[in-house]
């Protein structure tokens, strides 16, 4: 798919994936939708690949919001299908077998919290703004804001987020657990790049695994939750990056893992 909206580079073995409409502040259309969905198929096929970072183009924007412009016209039928889309790219970002860092470069506000919030690890600059503003257009989230915000940072707190639609700065967003971490905007992206590179020398398999265990473990009860984790556990003992791990530890050296 030729790539109009999106920016995607490699480089050794991450994937930098850069959203790039800077005219529109980064606002998510359908095209760029469209786009990012194919540019996650891609990352999650390339098994080179064992971190993704998720970024959005300029110094002002991570993503404002979904595109209002596009929003504005559509009929209640042509709605539901453009929510469908966003919350299938947003699941398929959040279900992908390697951990996304959103790397929170400038406004984060409507379905751009909601991308972000489908990221495994959130870090912010000093300059980000963040924030559920669709009641202020007469709508609400529909990218998912209204279920994952209040899964990440309890009920009451994103109520407030979502109907008083106000933008937040870093300290508070720190403060009620939305963030990882804040940093100043020039360091953004090496800090991002550094924490990914801790992420990727360890072993890919048993991070996916881990994954899909913490996401698929925190909708269900503890009982099944630690059952999802024992499934997930047998299958990480089974590769042999975890025999290359543990016999490695055993003979003091470091662990080469290739993710098998
Ligand atoms: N959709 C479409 N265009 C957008 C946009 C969006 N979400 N956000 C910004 N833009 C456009 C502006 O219309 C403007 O374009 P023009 O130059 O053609 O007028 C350009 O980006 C620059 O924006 P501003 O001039 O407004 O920049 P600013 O610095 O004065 O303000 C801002 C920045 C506070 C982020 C402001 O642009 C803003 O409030 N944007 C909308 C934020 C918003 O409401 N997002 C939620 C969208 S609804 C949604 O996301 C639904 C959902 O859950 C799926």
């Amino acid at each position: 798919m030729e790539l109009k909206n999106i920016k995607l580079e490699k480089e050794d073995r991450l994937a930098i994936i850069t959203i790039s409409r800077p005219a529109s502040l980064n606002a998510l259309n359908s095209e760029t939708l469209n786009e990012l969905g194919a540019v996650l198929d891609d990352v999650q096929d390339d098994d080179s690949i064992r971190c993704v970072l998720l970024t959005g183009d300029g110094d002002k924007a991570f993503v404002a919001g979904a595109d209002i412009k596009e929003m504005s016209d559509l009929s209640p039928i042509q709605t539901r299908t453009f929510m469908k889309k966003g919350q299938q790219v947003l699941l398929k970002l959040e279900d992908l077998d390697k951990p996304v860092i959103a790397v929170i470069n400038g406004f984060a506000l409507g379905g751009g919290l909601e991308l972000a919030l489908s990221c495994d690890i959130l870090l912010a600059s000093e300059r980000a703004k963040l924030g559920l503003p669709e009641v202020t257009l007469g709508i609400h989230p529909g990218f998912g804001g209204t279920q994952r915000l209040p899964r990440l940072v309890g009920k009451a707190r994103a109520k407030e987020l979502i109907f008083t639609g106000k933008m937040i700065g870093p300290t508070e967003a720190m403060n009620m657990g939305l963030l990882n971490a804040v940093y100043p905007p020039v360091e953004l992206m090496t800090r991002a790049k550094e924490l990914a590179a801790s992420i990727s020398k360890n072993a890919p398999l048993a991070i996916r695994l881990a994954k899909g265990a913490v996401n698929r473990g925190t909708e269900v009860d503890l009982i099944t939750g630690l059952a999802i984790e024992a499934e997930a556990e047998a299958l990480a003992f089974s590769t042999q990056d975890a025999k290359e791990g543990m016999n490695a530890f055993i003979e003091k050296r470091k662990p080469d893992f290739k993710g098998l």
